[in-house]
């Protein structure tokens, strides 16, 4: 049996479509939901379907051994980063070579790093003009949005797409995507 943790920081819709997508597999299952956000109504989802969940600060991200502890007790061998917005310190990627696996919404190296996420992504792409966005799913390095890119799909943009349109382009391919290339590289 693969166990999937998933961190996230808000709505959790992708932690949930690869929740759905698992629920049928008998080899792979979520095992954990983890949140830094107590409010993150990714928990609500996660505790829809009888999955366990932990909820930590940041501090306790970077100084403590809550979160890995608690990864190792659910024996998670891939952790996802489902719009988890912290960065994931380094003693955590050492823990888990080449299997912290993010979503990105754009097509890096374009529109990534530090504060790029969400709809600040979303907006900075139209502002730019560009007549393409989409996804990319990578590996997790010790640098923002910079590890080793798995897959990437795109869409198109139409002069008067607004951001909240490109926001529902990307997310139309997360949903599609996601799930499949997680368990392609299992
Ligand atoms: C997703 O669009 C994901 O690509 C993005 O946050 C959103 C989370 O939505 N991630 C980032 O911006 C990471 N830099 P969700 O909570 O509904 O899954």
């Amino acid at each position: 049996m693969t166990r999937i943790a998933i961190f996230a920081s808000g709505s959790g819709s992708n932690a949930e479509n690869i929740i759905l997508h698992f629920r049928e597999n008998k080899g792979v299952e979520v095992a954990l939901v983890l949140s830094n956000k107590s409010d993150a109504f990714v928990l609500e989802r996660a505790e829809k379907y009888s999955i366990p969940t932990l909820v930590f600060t940041h501090d306790e991200l970077k100084n403590s051994s809550k979160v890995v502890d608690a990864l190792k007790e659910c024996n998670a061998s891939i952790v996802v980063l489902a719009g988890f917005l912290l960065k994931i310190p380094e003693y955590m990627i050492r823990s888990y070579p080449n299997a912290i696996v993010n979503i990105h919404p754009a097509l890096l190296p374009k529109y990534g790093g530090k504060g790029m996420y969400g709809m600040n992504v979303h907006r900075a792409v139209v502002e730019n003009k560009e007549r393409k966005s989409g996804i990319t799913i990578h590996y997790v390095n010790e640098y923002y949005d910079a590890g080793a890119i798995i897959f990437q799909a795109t869409c198109d943009i139409d002069v008067d797409d607004s951001p909240e349109v490109v926001q529902k382009k990307v997310q139309e391919l997360e949903a599609i995507h996601f799930p499949k290339i997680i368990e392609s590289i299992i």
